[in-house]
């Protein structure tokens, strides 16, 4: 089975609920009827009600960009799985560099986060990717396959049908700086290869993973056309319908 391309806007922290109605009344015909691939907007949570609304019986999909991995309690700030739910979230990102970077998580916390948002029901877009110091070191393939192996500890095969992993490498994201194709088809590579020797090749060439780092309109197309990059996961150019449509149509062609 091979793996189904997923086209996935990361928003970060931007647009309002009333924009995030907006964008998806303006998306929501540019990318009708485009189906080679799932399309997701992983959006603040604040914004997934009116997110949800507007893309009711679209071929959008939306998303969170973060869930906590206990059920309630005293955790100021952060957002459960139910709460998710109640509000028609399907996706969830999980492990962004800017969530490792700024706020402290670990892969033990992404493991915890990855292995509730499974157990409620998401799809977990999960990501994963080396430092610049580390690709100057040449150890870009150790990390990654080190991160697969800790984010995905405990994780069934089962539940693997629902993980999508993102390969983003932290000095592409938003620094306008992309892999080139040959480096996120490798590193994506040895991700699957990890995943391979962790759940057996048919897990592996089924998984989607997704390449990440400021893919847009112009470089996508190169970037899909690799045999291990399954889709995109897309911050500065998910804000601009135009160019997140132009990202779909490369899945498309
Ligand atoms: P940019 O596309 O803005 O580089 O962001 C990539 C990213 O972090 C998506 O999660």
């Amino acid at each position: 089975m091979s793996a189904r391309v997923v086209i996935a806007g990361n928003w970060k922290m931007n647009m309002t609920p009333s924009q995030a109605r907006q964008f998806i009344s303006e998306l929501t015909p540019m990318v009708a009827g485009k189906d080679k691939c799932d399309i997701v907007l992983c959006v603040p949570y604040v914004d997934i009600p009116a997110a949800v609304e507007a893309a009711k019986g679209t071929n959008i999909r939306i998303g969170a960009e973060n869930v906590h991995f206990e059920d309630k309690g005293a955790f100021t700030g952060e957002v459960s799985c139910a709460m998710l739910k109640e509000v028609g979230a399907e996706y969830v990102i999980i492990g962004h560099s800017e969530r490792r970077q700024y706020f402290g998580e670990t892969d033990e916390t992404v493991n915890l986060r990855t292995k509730a948002a499974l157990a409620a029901g998401f799809k977990v877009l999960l990501c994963l990717g080396e430092v610049k110091e580390q690709r100057l070191a040449g150890i870009t393939d150790e990390v990654v396959s080190m991160q697969t192996k800790l984010d995905l500890a405990g994780i069934s095969a089962e539940e693997m049908k629902n993980v999508i992993i993102t390969y983003e490498p932290v000095w592409a994201i938003g620094t306008g700086l992309t892999a080139t194709p040959e480096q996120a088809d490798e590193t994506c590579g040895v991700i699957r290869a990890t995943v391979a020797s962790l759940y057996g090749e048919e897990v592996a060439e089924a998984l989607t993973i997704q390449y990440g780092g400021s893919m847009n309109d112009k470089n996508a197309a190169e970037l899909l056309a690799k045999a291990n990059v399954n889709g995109g996961l897309i911050g500065g150019a998910s804000l601009i319908p135009e160019k997140f449509t132009a990202i779909v149509d490369a899945a498309n062609a």
